[in-house]
């Protein structure tokens, strides 16, 4: 019988502790096992982006561009994947485009394989510019569908919103569910369209918060899915993605194969149960699923930011209440999926509205920038009235946010002064300029 080969991406040493762990693992945490993950015939390792670039320099006192090369130095034969938030490349707000390029540039030229291209908003103007860049790099671009449910995210919606990710020349596509609240048969239904429709291998990724991921995977695996993103069964579950010993179990005696042995596999899981140990301060595992997040679409990282934002304001018993808050406010912007920065911005409003007692009347920088349009196109227009207590008469810029930035490559340059031992550490700067000149000035020092 001729068996379909079902691809993993082993996301443990980037989603996996960046849900679980607060982004905290040391890369000498995982270079000793890194032998035994290459060996075991992954599509890719998804290794670095999302916040651990970020991470790197604010908590670990690490290069991650040394992180990033060091890697992939160990990786003799796996493809290293990473995660790009868009025009935000690595961080919380728009870059411009020389930033983004540069940034890819080096990416590439330290090691970087795969790029998955995601915008909080599913805005495709906002990742134009990094399909573009990472294809002139002749590497490859996963473009991302973020999944979210509104009544404007319909079964059209995923279709035509592929179609146009595929015609800008994206090698592959990602269906990707950071809430973990993708049921098994939505799942079912828009894969077998992409399958239909689409000419390019299809991915997903889903978060098994609500306890669904595994047999979400399973429906996609029915309806062609090429790769499914899982982590080590030690690193995974609750907040971050699938175990993977659980999924290739799953598909024994079945029309499937990913041609992994668990024996081996145990080998890697053993090696982490004893590393998380080392984490316990930053480890969010509970014991349970979080089924609310069905009920308010809220990530678990937003409800842990929620506890603490409260807590600060002595105002823990209103966490009901401000969840409840987060559907409202996101239908009055237009339903964003909620992923960051879009759930920062949506959730810091709803707590807002509850803690100061009326809705609107105080509105941080970022939500205004939100209702000037500084971060796309909402899925759907944004309540008028809201939007005119946040910004008054203000007209909304209807361009990609992007295109009205200078170029910032110089400035960054400038900021970094005597400190830049090579190119990428400009990069750092312009992403990260209240962090990188003092990380790098440090690193001189100990030089
Ligand atoms: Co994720």
């Amino acid at each position: 019988m001729n068996k379909r080969k079902v691809g993993i991406t082993d996301t443990t040493l980037r989603d996996g502790h960046q849900s679980l762990l607060a982004t905290r693992m040391k890369l000498e945490d995982m270079l000793p096992i890194v032998e035994d993950i290459d060996s075991m015939g992954f599509h890719s390792a998804e290794v670095w982006g999302g916040a651990t670039f970020d991470s790197c320099m604010r908590f670990l006192n690490e290069d991650p561009w040394e992180r990033l090369s060091i890697l992939k130095s160990r990786f003799k034969k796996t493809k290293l994947q990473m995660l790009l938030r868009g025009q935000n490349i690595v961080g919380y707000r728009h870059y411009a485009d020389d930033i983004l390029e540069e940034f890819i540039k080096h990416s590439v030229n330290n090691g970087m394989d795969i790029f998955r291209i995601f915008d909080a908003l599913n805005d495709v103007r906002n990742m134009e510019s990094s399909i573009r860049f990472v294809k002139k790099e002749g590497a490859h671009a996963q473009a991302t569908v973020v999944y979210t449910v509104s009544p404007v995210h319909d079964y059209d919606f995923y279709m035509k919103m592929a179609k146009e990710l595929q015609e800008l020349g994206s090698d592959s596509i990602c269906l990707k569910d950071m809430a973990g609240i993708l049921s098994p048969y939505n799942a079912y239904e828009i894969i077998k369209g992409w399958k239909g429709i689409l000419d390019i291998p299809v991915q997903i990724h889903a978060h098994y918060t609500s306890g669904m991921a595994a047999m979400t995977y399973l429906k996609a695996i029915e309806a062609g899915v090429d790769v499914i993103d899982c982590a080590i069964s030690t690193m995974a579950l609750q907040t971050s993605q699938p175990s993977i010993e659980t999924m290739v179990a799953s598909l024994d005696h079945s029309l499937y194969q990913t041609d992994m042995e668990l024996t081996r596999l145990s080998k890697i899981a053993d090696y982490f149960c004893e590393i998380r140990k080392k984490y316990q301060e930053f480890d969010s595992s509970s014991n349970s699923v979080d089924t609310n997040v069905l009920i308010y679409q809220v990530p678990g990282g937003m409800i842990s930011n929620f506890v603490n934002q409260l807590k600060e304001q002595n105002a823990l018993d209103k966490l009901p209440e401000v969840l409840a808050e987060v559907p409202r406010v996101r239908e009055d912007f237009g339903f964003p999926p909620l992923v960051t920065p879009s759930s920062q911005i949506v959730g810091t409003q709803a707590a807002i509205n509850i803690i100061v007692g009326s809705r609107y009347s105080y509105a941080t920088d970022e939500v205004k920038n939100y209702m000037r349009g500084y971060y796309g196109r909402p899925p759907a227009p944004v309540n008028k009235d809201v939007q005119k207590k946040i910004i008054g008469d203000e007209i909304p810029i209807s361009v990609r946010p992007a295109d009205l930035l200078e170029p910032e490559l110089d400035r960054a340059r400038e900021l970094a002064g005597d400190s830049v031992q090579k190119p990428e550490d400009v990069v750092s700067v312009a992403l990260f300029p209240q962090i990188a000149p003092e990380f790098l000035k440090k690193r001189k020092q100990k030089a």
